[in-house]
């Protein structure tokens, strides 16, 4: 006798691009359906730990729960910390990708995006999780490689061509040619460091202590990488005084910005010199003409652009959708047969 399994019959093949701030979900023919913060809500109630909410609903939360609720960012610097929390998390993202639960099981197959810095033991971690979470095929792709198709750069060719990738976690600089890389270099710095950086600058400087979102929103808002000719704009600053505890406000300008962000940038502008210092001769003479190309969140820091293009004195350019071209890129390599050779097997 033979036994048919039913699975529901939607097209549901998807790309995750994992990352350590945001998690974005690309699905086969329908493109981006989801991109919401990798952070988790965890509540414990009758010494029992759950999931209380995923995404954005989660980052709401953050620096504001009571002892019972812990909010969790599973990844750091691109990779799984906490495997358990980050189980949960992508197995709640692909359901609510697919569309929420549905009582027929669903098959699907996912491409997941992995630093090219992440070691084999870290990309089987992440390669189970999703077959833990219930993919029928887990296949991986390089996120230097997804980034620079999402942002339609010439990989395929054998040209020479620079992505930097500035995520939360880390930063890779990758030169690719012929759908591979031929050079990379990942330093653990990113968005994520620029908020510390923000927050010791002005607990150094005014005694006040500020909150990750707070770091985080005074970066998106004036942060650059370039200072600005005299103090530029200037925005006030909630916190709590370190002196009183009570608390306070404070002025702080685009200039104390920039130089709080100075380290963490100049630490990223070196990583791509170093790389534009390793790469082979051909394919440096490409980048001449092609340049250099940014994504990742990090690519709309203020004048990041600028700064790297006064290092290197190549052209620089931002990608359009910088926050979701690694998700585009990976859903566009499993969509379209020129990209095949990019995937590698979990
Ligand atoms: N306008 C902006 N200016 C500066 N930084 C920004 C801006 N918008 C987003 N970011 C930062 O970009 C980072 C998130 O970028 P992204 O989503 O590419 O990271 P990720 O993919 O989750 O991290 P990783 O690739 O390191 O795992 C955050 O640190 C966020 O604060
Ligand atoms: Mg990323």
């Amino acid at each position: 006798m033979k036994i048919f399994r039913i699975f529901s019959s939607d097209a549901h093949d998807m790309a995750i691009d994992l990352g350590t701030v945001n998690t974005v979900v690309y699905v086969r023919d329908k493109g981006i359906v989801l991109n919401e913060p990798s952070v988790v809500a965890m509540e414990t109630r009758d010494g029992i730990r759950r999931v209380k909410v995923v995404g954005n609903e989660a980052k709401l939360m953050m620096g504001k729960t009571p002892d019972n609720i812990q909010t969790i960012r599973p990844l750091r610097d691109g990779v799984i910390a906490d495997i358990e929390v980050a189980e949960q998390m992508i197995k709640h993202f692909i359901d609510k990708a697919l569309g929420g639960h549905t009582r027929l099981p669903r098959r699907y197959n996912v491409v997941i995006c992995v630093p090219s810095s992440s070691t084999m033991v870290e990309r089987r971690a992440i390669g189970d999780a999703a077959s833990n979470a219930g993919a029928a095929q887990v296949q991986l792709i390089e996120e230097p490689l997804a980034a620079a198709i999402g942002a339609g750069m010439p990989v395929t060719k054998p040209i020479g061509a620079m992505v930097v990738d500035i995520g939360g976690g880390t930063t890779e600089v990758a030169v690719l040619s012929l759908s591979g890389i031929a050079y990379s270099n990942s330093v653990r710095i990113g968005g994520d460091k620029m908020d510390d950086a923000i927050t010791s600058y002005i607990r150094r400087k005014h005694n006040l202590m500020i909150g990750e979102m707070t770091a985080e929103r005074v970066k998106m808002s004036i942060g650059s990488a370039v200072p600005p000719d005299g103090t530029g704009t200037i925005i006030s600053v909630k916190g709590r005084d370190l002196v009183n505890g009570r608390p306070a406000e404070i002025k702080i300008s685009e200039a104390d910005i920039a130089e709080a962000l100075a380290e963490p940038v100049a630490q990223i502008v070196s990583a791509v010199m170093t790389a534009l210092e390793q790469t082979p001769p051909e394919l440096s003479a490409d980048i001449i003409d092609e340049g250099i190309t940014i994504t990742g969140g990090g690519a709309l820091l203020g004048q990041i652009d600028k700064a790297i293009a006064e290092a290197t004195g190549l052209p620089v350019k931002i990608a359009e959708n910088a926050l979701i071209c690694v998700a585009m890129g990976a859903g566009q390599a499993f969509q379209d047969p020129a990209y095949q050779g990019v995937l590698i097997a979990a």
